[in-house]
This record gives C-alpha cells, sequence and structure tokens, in this order.
C-alpha cells in the first residue's frame, strides 16, 4: 500500500516513526535525511554504536534474523515505516508483519525476502519476466557443481552463496582443479543456509553500472518511476572501491537498462529507490541483481545530485516528490580500515580535504578491519576523469592510525 504520510513532531503522539533495520554507512545517511523533515528514527544493526545508531533517537541491537526478536521490537516501537537497509533479516517474519497491517515494509516485504536470496531474484529476472541474465545454475553439493559446470556452463564461472553479499565467499572457476576450493570458500561465506550456491557463467562485459530507480507518488498520488543517471563503478574481489556519474553509454544501452529497471523494480514494487546492478557490452545489456534500497555505489551521489539517493530514499518512502537530477560530474572512492584495531584515528584528513572540490565521510564504525569499508572520499570535476582521480587522490590521503 503505497501511501504518503503526514510528518509530526519527533517524540510527541503525533510523530511519525521510521525504523531501519541495518544502520551501517548508507542507514546512517538515510536517517540524516529523515532527521532533516522531522521523522523520529530508530536504527537497528547486530552491534553496538553501528554508524545508523549515532544519529538516530533511538537505536537497538538484536540478531535481524531472529523473527521472534524482530517482532518483539517492531511491537515496542511501533514505527509506521520500516526501512530493510540490509540483506540478512527474517524476511518471513515482514511478510506478517504486512500482512497484519503493523507497518509499511520498504519497499514490500516481498521484495525483502526475494532478494535476499540470488534464486528468489534470478528466478524472478530470467525465468518470469524474461530478462537476459548471465547462464546459471545452482548446486547444493560438490558433486552437483562439478557436474552443473561439466554439463552446462563451462569454464570460466564464478561461484557464489546464494545467500551473501559484498563478494563474500564469491570465487571465479578457470579449470576443474579450481572446483573443491570455491565450494569450500563459498560454504563459509554463506550468511545462512549453508552449502547452496548459484554458479553463473562469466559475462565479458565493456562496464558495469548501477542504474539507480526510484518509485515515489505523483502530486496525484499515482506512483512513478524515476531514473537517475548511471554510475560506472569498479568491482575489486565482489567489493565496490570506486564509482562515479554520468557513466557514458551509447543511447540503446541506456534505453535497455532502464527497460529493464524499470520492469523489474515494477515487480517488486512499492515506494523506495532501487539500485538495479547491470553489465554492458557495446548495446547489450545483462541484468545482475538489484537491492531495493539505496546501493554502495551510489554514495557518489551525494556530490554529484541535486538530492543524494538517501534524501530520494527518505522522500520517496514518506510519499513526497523527489528530483534525480544531475548537478555535476562526480566520483568516490572507498577509504578501508588497513588495519584491525577498535577506536581507530584518521590522520590526513587536511590534506585530503585540500583536494579541489573533494569531500570525505567518516562512518564513525568502533572498529577497523583491513579490508573494512570506514570511509569515502567524493570529488567533483570538469569530467568523469577529473571526477575520479580527485576521488582517488583524496581517499589515498586518509591514513587510518592507532
Ligand atoms: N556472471 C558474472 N560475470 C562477470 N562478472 C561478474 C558476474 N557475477 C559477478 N561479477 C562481478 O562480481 C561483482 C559482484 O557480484 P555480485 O553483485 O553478484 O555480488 P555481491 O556479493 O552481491 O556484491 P555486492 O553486494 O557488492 O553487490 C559484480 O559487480 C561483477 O563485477
Ligand atoms: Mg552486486
Amino acid at each position: 500500500m503505497n501511501k504518503r504520510f503526514l510528518i509530526g513532531t519527533p517524540l510527541s503522539p503525533s510523530a511519525t516513526k521510521v525504523m531501519l533495520l541495518g544502520s551501517g554507512e548508507l542507514g546512517k545517511e538515510v536517517i540524516i535525511a529523515l532527521q532533516r523533515f522531522g521523522v523520529e528514527t530508530i536504527a537497528v544493526d547486530r552491534y553496538a554504536e553501528a554508524p545508523g545508531h549515532q544519529v538516530a533517537h533511538r537505536a537497538h541491537v538484536i540478531n535481524m534474523a531472529d523473527g521472534q526478536a524482530l517482532r518483539a521490537l517492531i511491537e515496542q516501537e511501533r514505527p509506521h515505516i520500516i526501512v530493510p537497509e540490509i540483506e540478512a533479516i527474517a524476511t518471513d517474519m515482514l511478510i506478517e508483519i504486512e500482512q497484519l497491517d503493523m507497518a509499511t515494509v520498504i519497499p514490500t516485504a516481498r521484495a525483502a525476502k526475494l532478494t535476499m536470496n540470488r534464486e528468489g531474484i534470478r528466478c524472478l529476472a530470467a525465468e518470469t519476466l524474461g530478462l537476459q541474465t548471465s547462464p546459471y545454475a545452482f548446486a547444493d553439493s560438490l558433486a552437483e557443481l562439478r557436474s552443473v559446470i561439466d554439463n552446462k556452463l563451462g569454464y570460466p564461472c564464478i561461484v557464489k552463496p546464494v545467500m551473501s553479499s559484498s563478494g563474500k565467499g564469491q570465487s571465479r572457476i578457470d579449470n576443474a582443479g579450481e572446483v573443491e576450493v570455491a565450494w569450500n570458500y563459498a560454504a563459509s561465506g554463506s550468511r545462512v543456509d549453508q552449502g547452496r550456491v548459484i554458479v553463473e557463467g562469466v559475462i565479458d562485459f565493456d562496464y558495469e553500472i548501477t542504474q539507480l530507480t526510484v518509485h515515489a507518488l505523483d502530486e496525484g498520488g499515482r506512483v512513478q518511476t524515476f531514473f537517475c543517471e548511471p554510475i560506472g563503478h569498479v568491482q575489486v574481489h565482489g567489493d565496490y572501491v570506486e564509482s562515479w556519474q554520468p557513466q557514458v553509454m551509447s543511447p540503446v544501452a541506456l534505453q535497455r537498462s532502464r527497460e529493464i529497471a524499470w520492469k523489474i523494480t515494477d515487480n517488486l514494487g512499492g515506494l523506495g529507490i532501487f539500485g538495479v546492478e547491470l553489465f554492458v557490452r557495446g548495446d547489450e545489456v545483462w541484468f545482475s541483481e538489484v537491492s531495493p534500497r539505496p546501493h554502495d555505489t551510489g554514495m557518489v551521489t551525494m556530490c554529484s545530485q541535486r538530492q543524494s539517493e538517501f534524501e530520494l530514499h527518505a522522500r520517496a518512502i514518506l510519499g513526497l516528490p523527489v528530483d534525480t537530477s544531475l548537478v555535476a560530474p562526480g566520483a568516490s572512492a572507498v577509504i578501508y580500515g588497513q588495519l584491525e584495531a577498535k577506536g581507530i584515528a584518521f590522520s590526513g584528513v587536511v590534506e585530503a580535504l585540500n583536494v579541489p572540490q573533494s569531500d570525505i565521510r567518516l562512518f564513525g564504525k568502533p572498529e577497523s578491519f583491513t579490508r573494512r569499508r570506514m570511509g569515502v572520499a567524493l570529488a567533483n570535476g570538469k569530467d568523469i576523469e577529473e571526477a575520479r582521480s580527485r576521488a582517488k587522490l583524496a581517499a589515498s590521503r586518509v591514513i587510518p592510525i592507532k
């Protein structure tokens, strides 16, 4: 049910209350955007002092994959809107909550359930909607994995746990000697259910994009679909390191990308922003996956768009108007922890901010890991090349220290 919310006064009986399930760097920015509209915010995560906890009206630490714990917290807080920020949530409980009309789940509980499992979203995209995807198969054992590669997919191929994100448990296999290692690695990187993988043929793309797509209400209360300019990005080991906007595309590839984005998001329904991940070669486009929420590569929009992906999400879920226009070419570059320690500090911030037209966000995560994303550098430029080199330079100047 797509409705416009009346905004009340936080911490009073008229408050409009939004609960974030997952409160990392993306959730933190959504909360800040909601705070600016005077929304009462409740941040939930599995560990204390998560980035979003630090800017919300209230913070809770629970295991969000535990349906009973989730339900108890929702009954205690009584949010009007529930915003999943991560995939690992008891989505069957979200379906119950939605059916009981206890809260609006963004974009829909069904979308949260389908996208938490690669199998659900891939089958919907390829089989139900007929979208072009990489060739794929599923396997529940090492023997079955060997058999689907031998009989269907061949080499090279990519193995991923059906439930995982940020490249966890994912590896590329170039020959039969690598299958067992990939199987074991997938089992170790899987989030919830051990031992089911998707294996995909490798698409030899020219570049990959995130097509941010927004469902928002128009003045008459009808749902409209809005597109942001395409975002190009670089992934290393399945994790994003750099992104920029706009990615230059042929008109045909852009149109095909938007048709795919329209079809998949229309099927998922609801209000809010979606990050549709696509592979492009020439005029050809493949659907890869979709996040029914802001996308990590979309952090660039904090410097490149009039309204960032977080502001767009906040507005869309409240039923407010959105503006997806680009202001200037922009880029983002990830700042990694580079060391393993709690309560780290950052040197070089002055030097980073002395890069022309740059900015940084430090997420405030309580503990650093070598490959943990601790911040992001943003920059504008006269074109993408200039913006990218500035963002990378600014990121490289921030040095985590103990
Ligand atoms: N079939 C494929 N062909 C070519 N490259 C692929 C394929 N599948 C994945 N990749 C590469 O690996 C990256 C991560 O894959 P995918 O998005 O499926 O994983 P993920 O764990 O969900 O990552 P994230 O959560 O960061 O989006 C892709 O962005 C792409 O660069
Ligand atoms: Mg992805």
